[in-house]
């Protein structure tokens, strides 16, 4: 049976979020925007209220809920401000490899330590040389005994400045591709430096860093999964936070779309609410198309997750059209403000600078493209079952 009902939980989780949004979130977005300064007073509140870390599980502190709880929140907290939405949903990304390949101690170390109080944690995959192209990595883990000792670069990591742990990739068969590459949880020492803070176009409310391990060591315990097998974990993790992402991107065009439909019902051209220009309606019917769209396909990447299935076909989908779908909304949101729209003192011209990350992280829409590709014209892999 498909339904598309929400039971009446996930109604009052979905208007907690939205509650949030509107009080907490949008009446300090534009400023924190305006510097790009930490909003720590935000997520003190949403720690508070239990919209962070909401996929920890409840045997470490978390309330344990659904994929698809998750991207109801993260649609309607997006809605407020996608910058302070990615840093308040960065402990999730970390998380899924701990949750993934951890020990119950580590689990309970990492875990535990995001639902004991506020703290955060980011995920070390992307380096200078080495975006796109995972296993083109150079940050080296080399074993030595009972632990490992951890060299490299990492960047554009979210919350990098402020994380009080890292899960980090790193090659322990230099010589292997993909396949000599091991991930680590690792926490914050004086051997990490924080080497430079990002001044972004957009999203800039959330903390994006460049970090480098010196000689970082850690126990062999803190491997996570098997050694060399860390590129699986990778990709496992990014089908699971890819539908999160996907629900931001749908946040980001319904916020565009709102405000659009409001100004083309006051705005006045021609003697008539330019709303009443079939120009305008037709924009406006696209977006609303789009944005409905968008949010059945990130459902149905995180149902499929709920279910225990494979999604990795279905969270690129979602990812790549929703990422897309906020940029183009938020552009002609723009469109329909004229010139206005160009001008920071209206609320379309944050939304679209905010927009244009959804294309870039998480794998770029290119990627998911060539993700899409791979897995129609190789089924095989879409029917092989979600592991753990
Ligand atoms: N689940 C499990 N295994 C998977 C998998 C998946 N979803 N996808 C691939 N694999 C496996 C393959 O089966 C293959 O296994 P074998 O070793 O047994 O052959 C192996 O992984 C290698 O797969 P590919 O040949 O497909 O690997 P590739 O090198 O061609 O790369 C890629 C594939 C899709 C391009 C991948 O590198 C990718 O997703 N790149 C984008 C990275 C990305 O999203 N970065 C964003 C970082 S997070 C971020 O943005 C941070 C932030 O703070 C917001």
């Amino acid at each position: 049976m498909v339904d598309f009902t929400l039971t009446d939980e996930q109604k009052a989780l979905r208007e907690l979020a939205h509650d949030f949004a509107e009080k907490e979130i949008r009446p300090v977005a534009w400023e924190y925007d305006k510097d790009g300064t930490w909003p720590i007073d935000v997520f003190k509140k949403a720690w508070e209220v239990g919209l962070m870390n909401t996929h920890v599980d409840e045997a470490y502190g978390g309330p344990g809920a659904s994929y698809l709880d998750g991207c109801l929140i993260e649609e309607e907290l997006s809605w407020g401000c996608s910058g302070i939405t990615t840093s308040l949903g960065a402990n999730g990304l970390a998380s899924a490899p701990v949750a993934l390949g951890g020990s119950e101690e580590i689990k309970k170390q990492f875990l535990g330590m995001l639902t004991e109080e506020l703290k955060f944690a980011s995920f070390c995959l992307t380096e200078p040389d080495a975006g796109s192209d995972v296993s083109g990595m150079r940050t080296r883990a080399v074993k030595q005994g009972d632990k490992y000792v951890i060299n490299g670069s990492k960047c554009f990591i979210t919350n990098g400045g402020y994380a009080d742990w890292f899960t980090v990739y790193a090659k322990t068969d230099p010589d292997a591709g993909h396949r000599g590459i091991s991930a680590f949880v690792v926490p914050k020492d004086d051997t990490i430096v924080v080497d430079k803070k990002e001044d972004k176009m957009g999203q800039r409310a959330s903390n994006t860093a460049t970090i480098t391990f010196n000689d970082t060591e850690v126990p062999a315990a803190n491997l996570l999964g098997e050694e060399n097998k860390g590129f699986k974990l990778a990709m496992m993790t990014l089908d699971r936070t890819r539908p999160g992402v996907a629900a931001m991107a749908t946040g980001i065009a319904r916020a565009a779309f709102e405000f659009a439909t409001a100004y083309s019902k006051e705005r006045v051209q021609f003697g008539v609410p330019i709303a009443m220009h079939q120009a305008i309606q037709f924009m406006i019917a696209d977006m609303a198309t789009k944005v409905h769209l968008s949010r059945l396909a990130t459902w149905n990447s995180a149902v499929l997750l709920d279910q225990g299935k494979r999604n990795t076909l279905e969270s690129s989908h979602a990812k790549r059209f929703a990422a897309d779908t906020a940029m183009e909304v938020a552009t002609d949101a723009v469109q329909v403000y004229g010139g206005y729209g160009f001008i920071k003192e209206y609320p379309v011209e944050k939304l679209m600078r905010d927009a244009k990350i959804m294309q870039l992280y998480e794998g770029t829409s290119q990627i998911q493209r060539l993700v899409i590709a791979r897995e129609t014209l190789l089924p095989r892999r879409a029917e092989e079952p979600a592991a753990a």
